[in-house]
Order: C-alpha cells, then structure tokens, then sequence
C-alpha cells in the first residue's frame, strides 16, 4: 500500500523561502518575455514563482506534455500540446515545470520551443532528481534537489490527486 511519509520532505515554510530567493535570482538576471509553464504540475509553483518576481510584465501561458510510445522506457516521446497559441518566434522564454525526473519532457520542450525560434530559452524546475536523469540536460534554476523518491504535493501528483498539499510528501510503500 503506497502511503504519504510520516513528515513531510520539503515544508511550505521552506519552499517559501526558496521560491523568494529564486524569484529574486531570476527576476534580477533574465530579462524574459513569455513565462511558459507545464500544466499540471506547474501551476502552483508558477503562481507563487512569479509573485516572488514583481514588476514583470511577462506573459503567462500554460502547455500540455505527455509521454507516450510503447511499454519500453527508452522509446517513449513527449506530445506537446498548446503551442500553437504562444507566439514563441523570437521570444525570451522561461520554462517552468514541477519536475527534472528523466530528463525528456524537458528536452523534448526545449527543442519545440527552439525549433519554433525562441530567441532564448531558459528552464526552470521546482525539483530536480539528478539520480534519474536518462537523458543529459540540466535546468537553468532549481528550487530543490531531492533523492530518488517519487514525491506529491505543491502540484504534484499521484493518479492525478495530492496536488493540493501545501508541502512536499514523499509517497512510501508500506
Ligand atoms: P521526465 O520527462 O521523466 O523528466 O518527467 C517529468 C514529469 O514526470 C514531471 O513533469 C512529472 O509530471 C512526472 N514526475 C516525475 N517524477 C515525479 C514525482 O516524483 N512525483 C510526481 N510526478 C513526477
Ligand atoms: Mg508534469
């Protein structure tokens, strides 16, 4: 039976703090034009992400990625969608997901972004998980690095629920 740790790994407290010094880095060194966030994971780190950066007046839009492919995890590929309605030619783009965990989605969304011409792209993740990387990229910012646990809450999600925990769990088999 999977259930939530006994405490949680990362506390809203603590990913306050963090998300005001990130806003602060990125706001005061990258001069963006489009936030672009992945849905669903994203939002709440989004939110409080670009409340910790006033005075912006960056566009926000949200795209869908999801894997898909057969059973075997190497030929799995990342379908983008939302695209279509964020004018991405020559933009200064800051990419914000939940998640580095192997490393595609975010790969697979930088080289869409690339291809449709972005003038800069730069990533950044609420976690990263270093130790699953199948693939080499590495975010522009990171809010945590956390070991090879799958984790819930602040947008995260087990089966689509646990998302609205103001902390970060990690999800234990019991
Ligand atoms: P990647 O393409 O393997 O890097 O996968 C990234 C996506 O997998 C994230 O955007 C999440 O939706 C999901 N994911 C990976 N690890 C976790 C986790 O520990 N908890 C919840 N979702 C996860
Ligand atoms: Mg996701």
């Amino acid at each position: 039976m999977l259930n939530l740790s006994k405490a949680p790994l990362i506390d809203a407290q603590k990913i306050a703090k963090r998300i005001g010094e990130l806003g602060k880095q990125i706001g005061g060194e990258y001069d963006f034009d489009i936030i672009v966030g992945v849905m669903t994971g994203s939002f709440i780190f989004v939110a409080d992400l670009c409340r910790a950066m006033p005075k912006k007046k960056a566009q926000i839009k949200f795209i869908k990625a999801s894997s898909y492919g057969d059973s075997t995890e190497s030929s799995q590929k990342v379908k983008v969608s939302g695209l279509d309605s964020i004018q991405v030619e020559g933009a200064r783009i800051l990419l914000v997901d939940d998640i580095l965990d192997t490393g595609r989605t975010m790969k697979a969304l930088v080289q869409e972004l690339s291809a449709r011409g972005a003038k800069e792209i730069r990533t950044c993740v609420f976690l990263d998980k270093p130790e699953r990387r199948e693939v080499p990229i590495t975010a522009n910012y990171v809010g945590f690095e956390i070991p090879n646990e799958f984790v819930v809450g602040y947008g995260l999600d087990f089966a689509d629920e646990y998302r609205t925990f103001p902390d970060v769990w990690t999800l234990v088999e019991e």
